[in-house]
């Protein structure tokens, strides 16, 4: 218990219903590196040291040995379900009618919950890709973002929240164009929405964009995800650890420039979710939001250092005739079909 950090010291940001959360959570995306027992033994771990923000996915495969980790922990005292914050995500395979009940339902099975504090729409499409498949490879069943059809799933979300099994619903991979033409459409609006935010990719139109709407930016990819697949590795990609502002201001607060980045998002207004399953590092990481802020002028200077570098590209859910990756991503301003 030498590592636990108060809680009363970890800042927390409100939903628009009021609920509080923490300013940052622990990511549980193990990739192609870890495995769901380390995964999840970071999670035991993460409690024990003051976690209570838990980003999971039904996609990363660990949510039955995390649901244990977390059985385990409200049944030794380590904290209270009502104490957590734990999210989820529905895939892009299960947009299908009645799916999002069912794999919620799974989903609430393996990680040993009544209810999720946070239910996402993973991806805006119901493209899907083989694990492990090559970074180039298209499903000819993709098909282009449509209102009809993410309104179908967003209804589902709806229902999962009515029936009280998700206490909010959330979108993830979402563009200004795409939140225009839904916003109006939702009988209950999105809480949170989960976006890549790290110094090389601050987004701030899309982040002012969800700020001004009242829902709370997640913030994916924290450290700019320097061991992310190498399907999701491009040429001219960014490394904002190694970006020389954020090294010469981890130089002058004595830390890693992981911990830089984490501080620029929290001090920006968003919630990271730093993935790690080293003790040393998830712990600093939680720790680093407690202690020593980046002063006005560090975050000024790192305002300065955004490269617009998309790092997740996810050129796995095009479909056959899109051109590249940036149709996904809307960048004329006008949903890309
Ligand atoms: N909604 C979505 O579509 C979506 C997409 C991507 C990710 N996510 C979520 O966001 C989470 C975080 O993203 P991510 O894991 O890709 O990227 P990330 O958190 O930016 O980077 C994780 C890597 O950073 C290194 N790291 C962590 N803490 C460190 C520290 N204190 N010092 C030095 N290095 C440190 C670790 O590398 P080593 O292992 O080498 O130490 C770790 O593997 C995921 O786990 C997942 O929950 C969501």
């Amino acid at each position: 218990m030498t590592n636990m950090i108060d809680q009363s010291r970890i800042p927390k940001r409100r939903l628009v219903s009021g609920k509080e959360i923490p300013c940052i959570g622990m990511g549980t995306f193990g990739s192609d590196r870890f495995t769901s027992e380390q995964v999840s033994s970071a999670v035991a771990g993460a409690i024990r040291c003051g976690y209570r923000l838990f980003d999971c996915a039904s996609v990363y495969g660990n949510e039955d040995l995390i649901g244990k980790v977390f059985a385990d922990a409200f049944a030794d005292g380590a904290v209270k379900r009502e104490e957590l914050f734990v999210t989820s995500k529905v895939w892009n395979d299960m947009h299908g009618a009645g799916d999002v009940l069912k794999s919620l339902k799974k989903t609430l099975e393996d990680l040993r919950l009544e209810y999720i504090d946070a239910y996402f729409v993973h991806w805006p499409f119901p493209n899907y890709h083989a694990p492990g498949c090559d970074g180039d490879a298209r499903n000819p069943d993709s098909k282009p973002f449509s209102i009809e059809r993410f309104m179908s799933v967003w209804r589902q979300m709806e229902e999962i929240m009515d029936m009280g099994l998700a206490k909010n619903i959330g979108m993830s991979n979402m563009t200004i164009p795409k939140l225009e033409a839904v916003l109006p459409l939702c009988r209950i609006r999105p809480a949170l929405i989960e976006m890549e935010l790290h110094p090389g990719f601050q987004q701030p139109e899309l982040f002012g964009y969800c700020v001004r709407e009242e829902i709370l930016p997640i913030g994916f990819c924290p450290i700019g995800s320097p061991t992310r697949p190498e399907r999701d590795k491009a040429t001219g990609d960014v490394s904002d650890i190694e970006m020389p502002e954020i090294v010469e201001i981890a130089k002058a607060h004595g830390v890693h420039p992981a911990i830089i980045c984490l501080k620029w998002a929290v001090q920006y207004g968003a919630v990271p979710i730093p993935f790690s399953v080293y003790e040393n590092e998830y712990t600093g990481n939680l720790r680093c939001v407690t202690e020593d802020p980046l002063t006005d002028d560090e975050m000024a200077i790192l305002k300065t250092i955004d490269k617009n570098c998309r790092l997740v590209k996810g050129q796995v859910f095009l479909w056959e005739h899109a051109e590249s990756w940036e149709d996904l991503w809307d960048l004329d301003g006008t949903i890309t079909k």
